[in-house]
């Protein structure tokens, strides 16, 4: 199911804040006021977790003085929501988790091209070609397990493994997220429609869905289930708290190109309607600029930097490490994931 309204989103809210940790597509606390005024204002729908977001606003705020209005949102439930604005939407940027929902607002027409010095210090494989929109941040796929229940070997090979039999009731995952939507999509990708739907049936089949990584990855570090597969993040960033969510966690990355060693790439992309387009411009050139890729190396997100030649977090394990497999960005379809998840009795 999906967080559709403010009251379960809400809920969401409160109980990742429990776990002292962001919230993918959390409620919103962004005021309801209209297009941002004055050429010194701009609007940015916001998929990202609020926190990171936070600090680049404020940071781009502080250096420009250009006031920025953030609305708060998941993935999709932004992204339909600019479609469904069209021209007359008041967002002049819109920022998302993962890539399939920047994929549906491009393919719907409503991005401006992302300018030259933009795209310049983002290198080219974390962009799509067509430039409409840039990668922002990275984020990898993981699977996080609890040692006493599993021995190193016995994990899986593969991603894919998790739909085998002797995975029943074992892992566990937040299905209705839009962090675990874009691993199914670079399933699909990669591997076609029949061996995604296979892949899902076993999921059903296997796994328990809770809501959010971050309480998937506190039923293990609970002893509820044996393993969890999320998305890094949200195990460094309590290791760098205080731990007590994932002190009995493991991280065990897939490597080899596998499906589950999938990078998601968070985007941003400035709206074609933007009256503001030189401020919109700005902000997407101030993220993926020095500055804004440095708030990811040494604040609280721990998501990856993909721009500006700046490292990531030195906690995390490094981008070139993970042996990612190659899926282009701008061709995962968030629409069929949707589909089949449902099909499957997943959402
Ligand atoms: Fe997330």
């Amino acid at each position: 199911m999906k967080i559709r309204n403010n009251a379960l989103a809400g809920i969401a809210l409160a109980a990742t804040a429990a776990l002292g940790l962001a919230a993918c597509g959390s409620g919103s606390t962004a005021p309801a006021g209209s297009s941002a005024a004055g050429a010194g204002e701009i609007t940015v729908y916001n998929a990202q977790h609020e926190s990171l977001t936070k600090e680049w606003v404020d940071a781009f705020t502080a250096e420009t003085g250009i006031k920025v209005t953030v609305r708060q949102g998941d993935d999709t439930e932004m992204s339909n929501q600019i479609v469904q604005e069209g021209q007359a939407s008041p967002a002049d940027v819109f920022l998302t988790e993962n890539s399939p929902a920047m994929a549906q607002v491009e393919n719907a027409g409503l991005f401006a091209d992302v300018d030259k010095a933009t795209v310049d210090q983002v290198p080219a494989e974390f962009r799509p070609s067509t430039n409409k929109w840039t990668g922002i941040a990275a984020r990898s796929t993981v699977l996080v397990y609890d040692k006493k229940k599993i021995s190193a070997d016995k994990l899986p090979k593969s991603m894919l493994d998790l739909a085998n039999p002797e995975w029943k009731g074992k892992w566990a995952a937040s299905p209705s997220g839009a962090d675990f939507q874009a691993i199914v999509s670079a399933l699909l990708e990669l591997k076609g429609e029949a061996a995604t739907q296979a892949w899902l049936k076993g999921m059903k089949e296997n796994s328990k869905a809770y809501k959010g990584n971050s309480t998937a990855m506190k039923a293990v570090n609970a002893g509820e289930v044996d393993a969890a597969l999320i998305y890094h993040y949200y195990y460094y960033g309590d290791q760098a708290k205080t731990g007590e969510n994932s002190n009995n966690v493991t991280p065990f990355y897939f490597k080899n190109q596998d499906p589950g060693a999938f990078v998601s790439i968070s985007g941003g992309g400035v709206l074609k309607s933007s009256k503001n387009a030189a401020a919109a411009q700005s902000f997407l050139k101030f993220i993926t600029g020095k500055k804004g890729q440095e708030v990811l190396q040494k604040g609280t997100s721990f998501e990856y930097a993909v721009a500006s030649g700046v490292p990531s977090n030195d906690k995390l394990v490094p981008l070139k490490e993970l042996q990612a497999p190659t899926v282009d960005p701008a061709k995962l379809n968030s629409a069929k994931v949707t589909e089949l998840m449902t099909q499957a009795g997943l959402l």
